[in-house]
């Protein structure tokens, strides 16, 4: 046994062994010198004893040195971890089974701090994004008002086109909005479906139609494929914003050209809808993180810089609230496909 593994007993009895031999050898030298050999007996004695008396001494005076010493750091650490009452193991490493709890307390500590730490900037992050996103169609509308009331309003052609303006830039706030409602409902535990029946092929066809000039801005090809309808059981208008988000993501995550497809599969119970798309694509390793709440990859690759990372993780709740699942696939420079799961009628 090396001398970092010994234990307090180890101590205890190594140190009387010592003691008793000492005294056991000096009454032999005392004996020895009195000429009263005859009683060497007595020696081994003494020594034993020695032994026995020492070993208890010792024993009882380290136990209580380190409980006294442990106890004391156990407090310390347990007042953030909420741990149970150590006790001391006289057999045990006490010492190094201490440095491992206040090793694994320090780590704990760490893994926390560097938690709130990610936390307190996602937060951060979140912030920015929602002012800069609210911003920028609220500014909008103001210049289209402004317009309004300084030359407008004579000619109700002016007239229409900039309320229209204006209307689009309140629908997108609007829409965002409902995902800041729709994560803090889910935050919440409240997140509630109200289903019923729907013809999803229509649904995806006006979702596709409100989303056509945002397509034709970035040049990518939408379409919704269907070869018959399909009515399935579930909450139009969480749908709507399940549909429109992945839509909206095969666009800002489209390659100019690019084109993006929705397909219907009937799967007997349930019915597959897969919204495929030619762009960026993502790698293995972001594939796993892209439902976390705020997770954006590399934001300088998309021709779109704006998001909040929130999309996403909407869609995956929404669709696991109806009871089917969200599926990806992806290849890196080649496409994304997203895929889920409702319940036919
Ligand atoms: N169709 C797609 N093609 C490539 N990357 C995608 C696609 N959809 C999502 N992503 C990646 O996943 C991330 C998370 O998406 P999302 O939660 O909708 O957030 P946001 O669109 O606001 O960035 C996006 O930032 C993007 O990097
Ligand atoms: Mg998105």
């Amino acid at each position: 046994m090396s001398q970092l593994e010994r234990t307090p007993k180890d101590v205890a009895r190594q140190s009387s062994i010592f003691i008793g031999v000492m005294g056991a050898v000096l009454t032999f030298a005392v004996l020895w010198l009195t000429e009263a050999f005859e009683l060497w007996a007595v020696a081994i004695l003494v020594g034993v004893f020695l032994e026995e008396i020492s070993y208890f001494v010792i024993y009882r005076a380290v136990e209580k040195f380190i409980d006294h010493r442990i106890k004391i750091l156990y407090k310390t650490i347990s007042k953030l971890k909420g741990g149970d009452e150590q006790s001391i193991k006289m057999d045990e490493d006490v010492v190094e089974i201490a440095n491992q709890d206040v090793m694994e307390w320090a780590e704990d500590q760490i893994k926390e701090i560097t938690l709130l730490r990610e936390t307190d900037s996602f937060r951060k992050d979140f912030i920015g994004n929602l002012a800069h996103e609210l911003k920028t169609p609220l500014f909008n509308i103001q210049g289209f008002i402004l317009t309004l009331l300084e030359l407008g309003l004579d000619d109700p052609e002016i007239n229409r086109k900039f309320l229209s303006k204006a209307e689009k830039n309140i629908d997108r706030m609007t829409g965002l909005l409902e995902d800041l409602d729709s994560i803090s409902k889910i935050e919440s535990g409240v997140l509630t479906i109200d289903p019923e029946p729907v013809n999803i092929v229509e649904l995806s066809n006006d979702i596709a139609d409100n989303l056509e000039r945002k397509a034709n801005d970035a040049n990518v090809n939408l379409k919704v494929k269907n070869t018959e309808d399909f009515t399935v059981i579930c909450d139009p208008q969480k749908i709507e914003q399940v549909l429109s988000n992945l839509l909206v993501n095969s666009i800002n995550y489209g390659k100019n050209g690019g084109k993006t497809r929705v397909r219907f599969y009937d799967m007997g119970e349930v019915v597959l809808v897969e919204v495929a798309d030619d762009g960026i694509g993502i790698r293995e390793d972001d594939l796993i993180r892209i439902y976390e709440r705020f997770y954006r990859v590399d934001k300088s690759r998309s021709r779109h810089a704006g998001g909040s990372g929130l999309g996403l993780s909407i869609v995956k709740h929404i669709v696991e609230a109806h009871g089917g699942n969200l599926h990806v696939r992806s290849t890196f420079g080649e496409g994304t496909t997203f895929s889920f799961t409702l319940k036919k009628v």
